[in-house]
């Protein structure tokens, strides 16, 4: 069977696409990405294709996201290998604009304020962050409009913003947070492990190994203890750097200092391998 993906770089072709989607009272499916694919961008497509008419990807590195000039400087571009792989997931349409489509000199960029949110974890750590996904994200859902989006929860915070945000603009947009997709020996999946030597490939598969036992760790001793084991543990690693840890409720991201059944927890981490900065979460109850 032939396989037809249309790809758009300019905002008036895609509109123009969406007008005749729209006109069929067919459903659209959205999935953000920055490119550099991997199987867990395609299981977002996946869980796109299956709930909507139409699925539309968008491959943008979105330059005003990035705090560390040289992150946006080596974060890994592969357009046409995206756009293969996108087709054979059988995506319908791949927006891939330049960064003046995205942001015209004319455009006024937002400042958001999610509050306690955007205060904590990647947003303590990455200034101006949030603010950036904000800023393209709102700019994707304004263009495109579509009936559903999805996100993966390996970025477990992006997503709490994500929701914030259509509820600041008011929007019907329904927000769909997928599971995260790991490789075999439990490192999620993330186009950031391109970069790894093979040595810190091998490194980065204690990460999952670490949120195992500090998983069990808080069940059994509690968070105190795990959070000491988690940073002992990284420091025994000379490539690797803990950037942070915590334990938090899973629904306001407050950290927590001890378990209990009425509320649902999760672990996030951040770690410096070498260079690249990987982040993970596990649920604990
Ligand atoms: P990017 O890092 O390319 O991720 C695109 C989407 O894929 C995000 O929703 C992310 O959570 C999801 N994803 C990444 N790794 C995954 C995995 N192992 N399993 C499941 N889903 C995974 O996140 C961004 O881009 C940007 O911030 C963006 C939202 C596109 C805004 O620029």
């Amino acid at each position: 069977m032939a396989l037809l993906m249309l790809i758009f770089t300019k905002i008036s072709e895609l509109t123009g696409y969406l007008s005749q989607i729209n006109a069929q009272n067919k459903t659209v499916g959205f999935v953000p990405t920055m490119g550099a694919l991997h199987d867990g961008h395609v299981s977002l497509i996946r869980y796109s294709k299956n709930t909507c008419d139409y699925t539309i990807c968008s491959v943008f590195v979105n330059p005003t996201q990035f705090n560390d000039k040289s992150d946006l400087d080596r974060y890994p571009r592969m357009p046409e290998k995206d756009a293969a792989l996108l087709k054979n997931a059988y995506c319908d349409a791949l927006f891939m604009p330049l960064v003046n489509e995205m942001y015209p000199d004319s455009l006024l960029k937002e400042n958001y304020d999610f509050g306690y949110l955007d205060k904590v974890l990647e947003g303590a750590h990455r200034p101006g962050h949030f603010n950036g996904v904000a800023q393209i994200v709102s700019r994707f859902f304004d263009i495109i409009k579509p009936d559903k989006a999805f996100f993966g929860s390996k970025d477990y915070q992006q997503v709490m913003i994500i929701k914030a945000l259509v509820k600041q603009m008011n929007s019907s947009i329904e927000i769909i947070a997928c599971p995260i997709l790991r490789d075999p020996d439990g490192l999620a999946m993330s186009s950031r492990n391109a970069l790894l030597s093979k040595e810190e490939r091998t490194t980065a598969s204690r990460i999952p190994q670490i949120m195992k036992v500090a998983k069990n760790l808080t069940a059994t001793k509690g968070i105190k203890e795990a959070k000491l084991f988690v940073e002992q543990e990284i420091t025994t690693v000379p490539s690797m750097k803990l950037d942070y840890f915590e334990i938090c409720n899973a629904d306001s991201l407050n950290t927590l200092t001890e378990l209990t059944s009425q509320i649902s927890a999760i672990a996030l981490i951040a770690v410096y391998v070498g260079k690249i900065r990987l982040i993970d979460n596990v649920e604990l109850n």
